[in-house]
């Protein structure tokens, strides 16, 4: 045993010993948990075990062991608001104190959609529970209208549990993407694949005229970060208007360039907006939105005696408690002024990683959105899906993530990024530049 191998397992070494609570409750998680775990995405945090949280606020928490953390993971996302932003809570506390959930509409509904056309430019909303629901009933909507059965996605693209998106090109052909559990069909029968930023494939499959919807990412979050090359979207937009296809672009993760995602930072025009995580501060909560246009179009057009098995929506969807929840996060979490914090911090956490990678000598490089940033394990900036999927390299990743973790640092677990919220600080960020810059002055020494 040498190199890489050694030092994760002096990192392991080091993360059993100091969390031994944790380690206890793993043990008795594993009696009575599928895998030991609640959810088993959890299973995949370095270490052996996953830590056991004793609570969280601002951009931190503290585990069953007493110690604390600068969380840059932020719940993938969920919690970018920071834990527990005082507003959600308040409105969560009288909210839940009035209504919970009724199966009818709350004036708050209103509101909300209100400010998410304001932000996003699309006027018509419907709310669902997670940004999964979101994408699924888009896309199901998107068949309804246009009458046609395909959807298109990015290669190595995620927006959530769909079906749909589960697959992935290679050597030009469709398949299921690696460990998809029990697709239900080959994907390639419901989906077409294409590299983002490849027009000229994308001109190719949608010519096809069968494609209901293009489902994206504006930039390519989930498999690192991949920007758009300049003229990419305004191409998207006039191939998929030009064949009749609708464009739905996924803010979940883009929330991250401001208030209006990455659509209103760079004036996207799409006909459907999904989005969920954040946007109620960690309450369940996820909405999508629709032009005038096809909302004109959908009008009429679902049978009101069959609304509620037309396999959109659900039982707690637009519930009282996350439409309350949404419309305090969005009133005074989710702010100008707090992206204007945030941005500049992901700046700061940038350079500090570009100066460690440099001063360490290793072929790596870092990237930025909007409040999010992000190494990869390869020189250079990568183009498309496969480019960054290729760039991975999930021992190396994990050894980064642990020693991170063994001194107050948690990453998100599922590829190398780090969010700011507007309760991190410009010391949380320079935490994260001191740690960073050991790992891999060690790494580049050995
Ligand atoms: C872009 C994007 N869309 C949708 C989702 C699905 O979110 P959820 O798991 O909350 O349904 C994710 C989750 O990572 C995502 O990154």
């Amino acid at each position: 045993m040498g190199g890489l191998a050694e030092l994760q397992a002096r990192e392991e070494a080091r993360f059993a010993e100091t969390h031994p609570r944790s380690h206890e409750l793993f043990g008795r998680a594993r009696e009575i948990l599928l895998e030991g775990v609640p959810m088993h995405w959890m299973r995949k945090w370095p270490g052996g075990f996953p830590l056991f949280v004793r609570e969280a606020k601002g951009a931190r928490f503290v585990d069953v062991d007493g110690i604390e953390y600068v969380d840059f993971c932020l719940g993938d996302t969920g919690a970018m608001t920071g834990h527990a932003p005082e507003p959600t809570l308040r409105a969560i506390a009288e909210q839940a104190a009035k209504a919970i959930t009724l199966m009818l509409p709350s004036e708050d509904a209103l509101w909300v959609a209100e400010e998410l056309s304001r932000r996003f430019g699309v006027g018509s909303w419907q709310f669902a529970l997670t940004a999964t629901d979101a994408n699924r009933f888009s896309i199901r909507l998107a068949r309804h209208l246009t009458r046609r059965p395909r959807v298109l996605v990015f290669n190595w693209c995620y927006h959530g549990t769909v079906d749909e998106t589960f697959a992935t090109l290679v050597d030009g052909v469709v398949g299921p993407r690696g460990g998809n559990l029990g697709p239900p069909v080959n994907p390639a029968e419901t989906t077409r694949v294409v590299e983002f930023n490849d027009v000229d494939g994308l001109e190719r499959e949608l010519a096809h005229g069968d494609v209901a919807v293009v489902l994206s990412e504006p930039a390519l979050t989930n498999v690192g970060i991949v920007h758009p090359e300049p003229g990419f979207h305004d191409a998207l937009r006039e191939l998929t208007r030009r064949h009749g296809t609708l464009l739905a672009i996924d803010e979940t993760h883009t929330i991250c360039c401001g208030p209006g995602g990455y659509t209103a930072a760079r004036g996207l025009e799409p006909d459907i907006v999904t989005i969920g995580k954040p946007i109620a501060g960690g309450i369940p909560a996820a909405a999508y939105g629709f032009s005038d246009e096809l909302a004109a179009r959908l009008a009429g057009t679902i049978e009101l005696e069959d609304v509620d098995v037309g396999g959109v929506g659900g039982t707690l969807a637009a519930n009282a408690l996350s439409l309350a929840a949404m419309r305090a996060t969005l009133a005074e979490v989710l702010t100008e002024d707090a992206f204007a914090r945030m941005i500049p911090l992901a700046e700061r956490w940038t350079e500090g990683v570009e100066t460690g990678i440099a001063e360490a000598g290793l072929p790596w490089h870092v990237t930025r959105l909007g409040c999010r940033a992000e190494y990869l394990f390869g020189p250079d900036r990568p183009r498309n899906g496969t480019e960054a999927h290729d760039a991975g390299d999930f021992a190396l990743e994990r050894y980064m993530h642990l020693f991170a973790l063994n001194r107050g640092i948690l990453l998100t677990p599922f590829h190398s990024m780090a969010l700011m919220s507007p309760a991190t600080t410009d010391a949380d960020v320079d935490r994260h530049t001191e740690v960073f810059r050991e790992a891999v002055l060690e790494l580049g020494a050995g």
